[in-house]
């Protein structure tokens, strides 16, 4: 009798404890990104240096732009580029509109660069802002339009940029999520006048923690030179004193007793990259190609898969003229669904499956937008994923075998719960 209650618990030990471990996250930390990162040790050059300047350009060259401009994290790069507006007739608390569907970090770069967030909708289907619904929310105060490329599915650029065109509006993507996304041909991070992208340890290429601007307008690339260094009259691509150590011949040109690195044209920010960190993002450089293959190799047999599940469960499709470079698979509960969020949530972490939501309404669902006066209701779609919405990884360390483990769960689930 002890020993069958004994066997008892182990089997139910065992039953407890999961096949497999599906993790949100990884990172690849190349044997290249070790070697530089002691080089700059051995240098004693770890402020931005001369590997944030190579980072740069093959981080340009891997977009298609002219000049990418490295920071600190996605939310200042984001925040930059909409600083950038200042010397082109923006003034502190014009309007920029945002999705109301993103991660909180695209409102709070728009209050941190001065400027006030007016929120537009998305869609259920593409998570996207709803482009039908942008013009409705432009003022005379509007200056520019932030679409946000979620889970790296491109928004819908075309008409975006043709409703900026039309009313005078500069365009900055939010390609945080949207490494290797492509739209008509053309890669995420060069389809309007600036794109933001987030190198934290979650995304494509990762830095650990940082952040780039890419641009085809090199006035703005100077202007973001300047801005990520407190606003200092220095903008060379390349920078002699940290790249080089070697004199600087435009120092002491700016007239009698002014130094160039101490004069301050507009008012800045410290976010500058540093070159441990562009040491990590060099080395990713070279996996770029063979991760998002992998995550995209995962991400299209979910959403294959997926087909079967509706209407209790939906997620998005790769449409003709878009490749989606993954950020992780997202999946919302539908309204003709029995079962919560949580019921589902909590039975796949139970079995190792690491689950996170999928965002929330920024004006209505997160509470330091609350000043703003929007109330529950007045971003459906944006609410309706913010309390149904979940997010799983598709990264790198993920085989079909894992792919497969979380569809037979899923299976499984629907069956006791659909
Ligand atoms: C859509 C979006 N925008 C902005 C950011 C901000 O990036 P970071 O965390 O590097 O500041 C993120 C973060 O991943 C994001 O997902």
């Amino acid at each position: 009798m002890a020993k069958k209650i004994i066997d008892n618990i182990r089997f139910i030990k065992r039953d407890l404890s999961p096949k497999m471990k599906i993790p949100f996250g990884t990172i690849t930390v190349s044997e290249k990104s070790r070697q530089l990162i002691n080089a700059a040790l051995d240098a004693n050059r770890l402020s931005s240096g001369k590997y944030v300047r190579e980072f740069e350009e093959k981080f340009a060259a891997l977009v298609g732009v002219k000049e990418a401009v490295a920071v600190a994290s996605g939310t200042d790069a984001l925040a930059l580029a909409l600083a950038v507006l200042y010397d082109f007739g923006a003034r502190k608390n014009d309007e920029v509109i945002i999705p109301a569907l993103s991660f909180v970090a695209t409102g709070n770069a728009v209050l941190q660069a001065g400027f006030k967030p007016v929120f537009v909708d998305v869609d259920l289907k593409t998570l996207n802002i709803i482009p039908e619904k942008i013009e409705a929310a432009i003022s005379a105060k509007t200056r520019a339009i932030l679409p946000v490329h979620l889970m790296g599915k491109p928004a819908a650029m075309e008409a975006i940029n043709r409703i900026a065109k039309k009313r005078k509006l500069y365009v900055i993507e939010d390609a945080a999520e949207a490494h290797g996304a492509e739209y008509k041909g053309k890669r995420a991070g060069s389809l309007a006048d600036m794109g933001a992208f987030s190198l934290y340890v979650a995304h494509i290429i990762t830095t650990a923690e940082g952040g780039i601007v890419t641009t085809d307008n090199s006035a703005f690339a100077e202007i973001l030179r300047s801005l990520r260094s407190h606003g200092r009259a220095c903008k060379c691509r390349s920078c002699v004193l940290n790249t080089a150590s070697s004199f600087c011949d435009k120092r002491f040109k700016q007239g009698k007793n002014k130094d160039i690195r101490f004069i301050f044209e507009r008012i800045g920010f410290s976010c500058k990259m540093n070159e441990l960190e562009a040491a990590i993002g060099i080395g990713n450089l070279d996996n770029y190609q063979e991760i998002l293959d992998k995550r995209r190799a995962n991400l299209l047999y979910l959403i294959n898969k997926f087909k079967e599940f509706r209407p209790y469960l939906t997620t998005i499709c790769e449409e003709a003229g878009e490749k989606i470079g993954p950020h992780a698979f997202p999946f919302i509960v539908g309204k003709k669904a029995k079962f919560s969020r949580e019921e589902l949530s909590g039975f796949l972490e139970k079995r190792g499956v690491d689950t996170r939501t999928l965002f929330s309404s920024i004006p209505t669902q997160c509470a330091g937008f609350k000043f703003l006066g929007h109330k529950l209701g007045d971003f459906p779609n944006a609410e309706y994923i913010g309390e149904n919405g979940i997010h799983i990884g598709v990264h790198q360390d993920l085989n079909k075998g894992h792919m497969e483990y979380f569809i037979n769960l899923i299976h499984e689930f629907l069956k006791a719960n659909a």
